[in-house]
């Protein structure tokens, strides 16, 4: 179902809607909602002196004024002095949550602007256009078409009252990160048996036609010839064939950022198979590289001053006669051997692969995404990623990056004191190391195939998906990273 946002330049009274939704801090009716109110016959007024409203966060009241708008939907933002980017977003998000529930094909947002204290203009619009993306997305493709005639919401208007350029400017910026984040939640969502590895390629081939990248799809024998064997441990024991997908955006010379996103499209465990409790959300073990794939997305409507390749291995993981087995000795695409001691341990095993073929880019930088560790989630929980690296300073950026986007990480050390957790007694690494410090020995595994770059690394686990609904978004895939990279990346414009 396309969902897309608009700037519309008109008076808040008097534009025909059928739902105005209205951000609001926790404070008296603001004097710029005066008309509006006037319009309405008074409604706000009374909503307001009944105390049924007053403005706290992700507080909503539904009102069917007289006048131009049909329903007026009132959305708390929380405290005047609390009003931050994720609360602008938060609101817009519930905005679109609910505008999609009526049943309304069509809506429009205006923060007045008491609403967006301390942010531009532009800033505001940016912000709002990223939450009415998050809130309005949904996945009804695999069901039946239901009974229910009402219409589905396509088209939510953000409304310029004032500052109308400002605004189209920010608009534009937060409607192409909405767009990747939808981009990935709508391939992440897929079941195993449709998003297989060749899907992954078909959706990167899509990317690069309509936008003009550069790309390059490995197949079993491409990827056997150029000597990845990590990958292809992993893929030997799968009927559907691996890929290997390399997309090059050049939007200014010079040295690229690399993306790195793990793509296995079902993480069975293989031999050292997963418990069947909870294994079918391992469909989602593909959230790398749908992060990668909707900043490209981001990449190709914006068209930035940067240089970004992206990478990425895509594999299922599944136990077979053929399969990888705990104990097998492989040879990565560097040189170094590794045993592996957990088949379960593979997403390191497809992402070293990468890591090494990044060499030939000569990168400025390489940050890698993947839903990596269950360990990050006792970490982190659900409320952010875990980051490691090799340079701190990527790392402050990377962190500054996803504080702006509203997608937090937080990091995790690699010390030396972590690295003796990999040494095998056969290869040069193995593949896993224990229970302890598990999200960190998976960074150090992958730290031994970092030469000749600063790197960064983001775990994932925790926040590519939820297992319940909230008031902005439904259970399901996030796309997570997206908005993060994208912030990323356009901090790096020259
Ligand atoms: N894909 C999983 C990690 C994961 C766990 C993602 C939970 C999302 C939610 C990864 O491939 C894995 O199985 N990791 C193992 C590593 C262990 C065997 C060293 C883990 O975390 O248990
Ligand atoms: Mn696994
Ligand atoms: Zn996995």
């Amino acid at each position: 179902m396309p969902f897309e946002t608009a700037v519309v330049r008109a008076a808040l009274v008097g534009h025909e809607t059928p739902l105005l939704a209205v951000v609001l801090a926790r404070a008296p009716l603001p004097p710029s909602l005066g008309a509006l109110d006037q319009a309405a016959g008074g409604a706000l007024s009374r909503l307001y002196s009944a105390g049924d409203f007053s403005g706290k966060r992700d507080e909503t009241a539904l009102l069917y004024p007289t006048g131009a708008a049909a329903r007026l939907l009132l959305v708390g933002l929380g405290k005047p002095e609390e009003i931050s980017r994720t609360s602008i977003r938060r609101a817009a998000a519930i905005a679109a949550k609910r505008a999609r529930t009526l049943g309304v094909p069509r809506a429009t947002l205006y923060l007045p602007p008491e609403a967006r204290a301390g942010l531009t203009p532009a800033d505001a619009a940016q912000l709002a256009a990223e939450g009415l993306a998050q809130g309005a997305w949904q996945f009804s493709e695999m069901k039946r078409p239901s009974d229910d005639k009402r219409p589905q919401l396509e088209r939510v208007e953000l409304l310029a009252a004032e500052d109308g350029d400002e605004i189209t400017a920010g608009h534009r910026i937060g409607a192409a990160l909405g767009a990747g984040q939808t981009v990935a939640r709508d391939i992440q969502v897929l079941p195993g048996n449709v998003c297989t590895p060749s899907y992954v390629a078909s959706v990167a081939e899509e990317l690069a036609r309509r936008h003009g990248f550069e790309i390059t799809v490995l197949d079993r024998a491409a990827i056997t010839e150029d000597r990845m064997g990590a990958l292809l441990a992993v893929a030997q024991g799968s009927a559907e064939e691996p890929r290997f997908i390399a997309l090059e955006y050049q939007g200014a010379p010079g040295a690229p950022i690399v993306l790195v996103g793990k793509g296995v499209t079902f993480d069975t465990g293989g031999i050292s198979i997963k418990p069947a409790q909870n294994m079918e959300d391992m469909k989602y073990d593909m959230s790398g590289a749908a992060a990668v794939l909707g900043t490209f997305e981001v990449l190709g409507r914006l068209k930035p001053k940067v240089h970004v390749v992206g990478l990425i291995p895509s594999t299922e993981n599944m136990p077979s006669g053929t399969a990888v087995k705990p104990g097998d000795v492989i040879t990565s695409h560097l040189g170094k051997t590794i045993e592996v001691i957990n088949t379960d341990a593979e997403g390191r095993l497809i992402l070293c692969d990468a890591l090494s073929y990044a060499r030939r880019y000569r990168p400025a930088c390489v940050l890698d995404i993947a839903t990596l560790t269950g360990a990050i989630v006792v970490a982190l929980g659900h409320s952010a990623s875990g980051v490691m690296g090799t340079d701190d300073e990527l790392v402050e950026e990377v962190r500054g990056a996803g504080e702006r986007a509203g997608e937090r990480v937080w990091p995790l050390p690699l010390w030396d004191e972590y690295r003796d957790l990999m040494k095998s007694d056969i290869a040069d690494v193995k593949n896993a190391g224990g229970r302890p410090a598990g999200s960190i020995s998976a960074g150090w595994f992958l730290r031994e195939f970092v030469e000749g770059f600063p790197w960064a690394h983001l775990d994932i686990a925790g926040t590519a998906y939820t297992d319940r609904d909230d008031p902005t978004r439904v259970k399901g895939p996030t796309g997570v990273g997206v908005r993060l990279f994208s912030e990323f990346v356009l901090g790096r414009q020259r």
